[in-house]
């Protein structure tokens, strides 16, 4: 059964792939350092040169082009719909962002570093009281409960996930205005919000996609308005090993790269007022060590096998950044106002 698990990957999807669903199939939660250091440490020169040589680029992107056109919320609910207690082990207690922070001196705790980067985008989003704003991709309502504290508006604020999870969560604790929805498919008021943002979410708009949803978001703002935007994508063109891997974590998902983000930017008629880089590796180190450190607490609310898959998730999304494959970054976009 393992063999032939192993076969059907390498064939289809690469050694990466392989290796690492290996590592989540094994029966016994995964030991962490060694799985750490495996996954992010130093790698030979043959072992990259066969994870990006095969399957050659037109079988990996018949595979992902196959795979991306499934239902994004397949992708969505498969990651997040797993238990929010499971996430409150790992994630931020502040605001239980799931997405990367700043650490700004290098020694932040996770708390500190999500306050640094809830207050960047705040400044960057810049609400005021009254004006309409819209979060595509709420997660757990942090940062609308950010906004909330600095306007003390909350009937303006409106969000859209595909987590059923987190929507009845948000509506248990907090009230908001939430939609299960797909921002894609989504119809919106033309020229009706002030602000749009979004964090951590447009990394799982597929090709396909990205034209229909950017038109849709320039047209909902009123002019003047802004759209800012914190995701990753990857640099390169050409389809690497990564994009395989992540089929493992969110299944769909294919991310898009630099350029055919910012095009589609610039093709709605938005202006690029502003953008930053960011480095995700902190965060993913710190995820993962609070998960590993509450690993008999994970364990009694997922089984074993969701549990490694975190783990791998994070080393491997460690290893990406690290390797300089993907990169983060946040976005000012400015709907022209009328002249
Ligand atoms: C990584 S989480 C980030 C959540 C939150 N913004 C944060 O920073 O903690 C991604 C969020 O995007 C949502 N999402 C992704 N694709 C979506 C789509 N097409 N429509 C609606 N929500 C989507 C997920 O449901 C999830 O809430």
């Amino acid at each position: 059964m393992r063999l032939l698990r192993l076969t059907r990957d390498v064939l289809l999807h690469g050694t990466a792939y392989a290796v690492l669903n290996d590592l989540i199939h094994r029966p016994e939660p995964l030991e962490e350092e060694k799985t750490w250091q495996f996954i992010t440490g130093p790698e030979p020169g043959w072992r990259r040169w066969l994870r990006e040589a095969w399957p050659p680029q037109w079988l990996r992107r018949l595979v992902l082009h196959r795979r991306q056109y499934q239902p994004a919320e397949r992708g969505i609910q498969a990651h997040y719909d797993v238990s929010n207690e499971f996430y409150q082990l790992f994630l931020d207690k502040k605001f239980m962002f799931y997405s990367c922070a700043d650490h700004i001196r290098g020694d932040e705790t996770l708390e500190e570093a999500q306050t640094n980067k809830a207050n960047h985008l705040l400044q960057l989003i810049d609400p005021k009281p009254g004006e309409r704003i819209l979060e595509l991709g709420c997660g757990w309502a942090s940062m609308m409960r950010h906004i909330e504290q600095h306007t003390g508006d909350r009937d303006h604020l409106e969000g859209l996930t595909l987590s059923r999870e987190q929507a009845a969560y948000i509506q248990q604790n907090f009230g908001y205005k939430v939609r299960l929805e797909n921002f894609v498919e989504a119809e919106y008021p033309p020229q009706y919000y002030d602000k749009v943002y979004s964090i951590a979410a447009w990394e799982a708009i597929r090709r396909h996609e990205v034209d229909v949803v950017m038109q849709k978001v320039y047209k909902t703002l009123k002019p003047g308005g802004r759209f800012v935007l914190h995701f990753f994508c990857r640099w390169q063109d050409r389809l690497p090993s990564s994009l395989s891997v992540g089929q493992l974590f969110f299944p769909g998902h294919v991310a898009l790269s630099y350029r055919e983000h910012v095009q589609a930017m610039e093709r709605a008629g938005f202006r690029i007022t502003m953008q930053t880089c960011h480095d995700y590796r902190r965060t993913l180190r710190q995820w993962y060590e609070n998960l590993v450190a509450r690993k008999n607490d994970a364990l009694k609310l997922v089984d074993v096998r969701t549990y490694n898959r975190y783990v791998v998730f994070f080393a491997a999304s460690y290893k990406y950044f690290d390797d300089r494959m993907g990169v983060l970054f946040r976005f000012v976009l400015r709907k022209p106002p009328i002249s």
